[in-house]
């Protein structure tokens, strides 16, 4: 949550800054702004709005300075107000912060820092940090020791970047719980909240780890611990990110350009080495327990793999939402904890890796974004390789990860003898026409999905069902459908809806469907009877259907034919196009929708 940039740089850094923030926007977009440092002092100018009306009211791009660092917010302690954007300054404007995090003794500091007088200009909990440097440097050292002193105070988390006009050349930041990331190159000195930052002037990063702290100049960066001091041995790696994934390239909508983008993160996900998915798999099989965990959508991608991971592999692997998952699930080192997530930085997920460790269980992690804090707390990980997300709603980055999840169980089934010897290299031929089938549903049924979104659009209540595998992929339909278009949509389990929902069916209802191959007999012949319950309610069904004949739907999304592995990824997209198209329709903001954040980085 939040985006945070920093750069100490040769020449002007503002309009850097902003550029940088325009990538970073998808981490938080209620207000933004700017501070640098120039012969005057600390320069600051910030306020509510998307990075482009406010870089353009403020003109942050031409505030002075060679040292500078920026902040894109979602809103945590206080409104979103002007106010309460970050950078906020200490009283004699000698430093200036930015933060993503929550410092959680906030209060406690906020009284004693008023009671010796200090005038507070927001309700956030990130300027009791600007107020307490201003403190702890007049207690006599250098700003770093300043810094040091003031960082020991906090508690909670934090990423915390900072400039002060008593040291104007430097740049200090400092790392709890929320990601931070270097970037170094000839021409300046970067930090930021992902390597979306800067991955435009350098793939090199360094990751400071929890409890770090990092001095950028333009000669490069020195990292220590927060709490002994102690010079830290950090190398830059190469991230492998695609920086032109981050454009939108012709598209309307980042949401548009990356559903579009599927069949190709299929193939990536497809090219993960064999060695990797092999790894996992026979961890998984090593295991007495295993449990899956993601939240949100990748809640529902772990679902997914308990549902294949029962029927192709015999084996129970209970799917947890991370939210929840720390209450529920055995964490000893007989268990493993296998995470997904395309950020590997969710707060929720990262909990649960850590009190697995902590516990002794195995950790594993399928991640998108590489050098992410996952990535480092896991101790076997595979990266999909899916490039940027920027979209707040994920939509590549799930598929990537259903593809990543049949992989392994057709290992798992191969390892165990589980299934026909040759079952795994059919799933795997029929995964290598996925990408196919993806694109012809693309090119054949998006304008008909729109049509039906011009139809359907003012209704505010749906239903997305479907039965067995099914279902997993009807939760994160109607996610889709709630984040982007703010209208109310539940998934459900088919055979659940009798057991209460039904009263909530009448003529006003889309119920969409998902509708299993006729192959898949006994799943087809349920999921029929449950749309003959609608039906016989007046509720309006919309089918997503290999076969047009059958039935008897309102309205029909045609799919090609697809097997039992393959059917589920066309339900999906069906889904994320109908949600796209809803919320066109209804002129929403498809990118960056109302309260949310790409990563949510806090409890
Ligand atoms: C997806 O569209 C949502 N924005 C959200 O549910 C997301 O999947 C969840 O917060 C988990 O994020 P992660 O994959 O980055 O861990």
């Amino acid at each position: 949550m939040c985006g945070i940039i920093g750069i100490v740089g040769k020449q002007e850094v503002a309009p850097l800054l902003v550029k940088s923030l325009t990538r970073l926007e998808y981490r938080g977009y209620d207000s933004c702004g700017v501070a640098t440092l120039n012969s005057t002092g600390i320069e600051v100018r910030k306020d509510v709005g998307p990075v482009a009306e406010v870089a353009c009211c403020r003109e942050l791009a031409s505030a002075s300075g060679e040292v500078g660092i920026a902040h894109t917010r979602w809103a945590t302690h206080g409104g979103v107000s002007r106010e309460n954007s970050h950078p906020h300054m200490s009283c004699d404007r000698a430093f200036a912060v930015v933060h993503n995090g929550i410092i959680s003794n906030h209060h406690i500091l906020r009284a004693e820092l008023q009671r010796r007088g200090h005038i507070f200009s927001s309700q956030t909990d990130t300027e009791v940090f600007a107020h307490l440097l201003e403190e702890t440097y007049q207690t006599g050292g250098a700003v770093e020791e300043a810094f040091i002193k003031a960082l020991h105070r906090l508690e909670g988390t934090f990423a915390i970047a900072m400039i002060s006009s008593h040291e104007p050349k430097r740049l200090f930041c400092a790392r709890e719980k929320s990601p931070l990331i270097l970037g170094i190159t000839p021409e300046a000195s970067f930090v930021g909240s992902d390597v979306n930052a800067f991955s435009a002037y350098t793939r090199k990063a360094i990751v400071l780890d929890n409890g770090e702290y990092a001095v950028l100049s333009l000669t490069g960066y020195k990292v220590r611990g927060i709490a002994d001091g102690k010079l830290r041995d950090k190398r830059a790696t190469e991230i492998d990110w695609d920086v032109g994934s981050a454009e939108k390239a012709g598209y309307r909508h980042f949401m548009a350009k990356e559903i579009w983008e599927q069949p190709e993160v299929i193939k990536r996900a497809m090219e993960v080495p064999q060695q990797e998915i092999a790894s996992l798999a026979r961890l998984i099989r090593e295991s007495r327990r295993k449990i899956l965990t993601g939240v949100g959508t990748t809640y529902y991608v772990a679902l997914f793999g308990q549902y294949l991971l029962a029927t192709l592999a015999g084996e129970f692997a209970p799917a947890l939402s991370s939210d929840e998952a720390g209450k529920l699930a055995p964490m000893d080192p007989e268990s493993l904890i296998l995470a997904i997530s395309q950020s590997g930085e969710t707060f929720d997920t990262l909990q649960v890796l850590r009190q697995a460790r902590t516990a002794g269980a195995q950790t594993a992690a399928i991640v998108n974004v590489p050098g992410s804090s996952m990535t480092r707390e896991a101790r076997l990980v595979i990266l999909q390789q899916s490039g940027p997300e920027i979209c707040v709603v994920s939509t590549k980055a799930t598929m990537a990860q259903m593809v990543l999840l049949v992989r392994l169980v057709a290992e798992i089934s191969r390892l165990k003898r589980h299934a026909s010897a040759t079952q795994p290299l059919k799933i795997f031929k029929e995964l290598t026409r996925l990408s196919e089938l993806i694109t012809v549903v693309l090119r054949t049924q998006q304008e008909h999905i729109r049509h039906l979104a011009l139809r359907y659009h003012h209704q505010h209540n749906w239903f997305f069902l479907g039965r067995g595998i099914y279902t997993p992929i009807a939760f994160e339909s109607a996610l889709k459908m709630k984040e982007v278009t703010y209208l109310h949509a539940e998934g459900m389990p088919a055979g659940f809806l009798k057991h209460g929902t039904l009263s909530l069916i009448d003529e006003e209802t889309p119920c969409v469907f998902l509708i299993p191959p006729k192959e898949e007999k006994e799943l087809y012949d349920l999921t029929l009877s449950s749309v003959e319950e609608v039906r016989a309610r007046k509720g309006k069904v919309i089918a997503f259907s290999f076969d047009e004949t059958c039935g008897n739907y309102d309205e029909v999304v045609l799919l090609p034919k697809a097997s039992l592995w393959t059917a589920p990824f066309l339900h999906l997209l069906a889904g994320q196009l109908l949600a796209y198209e809803t919320a066109v329709a209804l002129g929403r903001n498809v990118d960056r929708p109302r309260s949310l954040a790409k990563s949510v980085t806090v409890s």
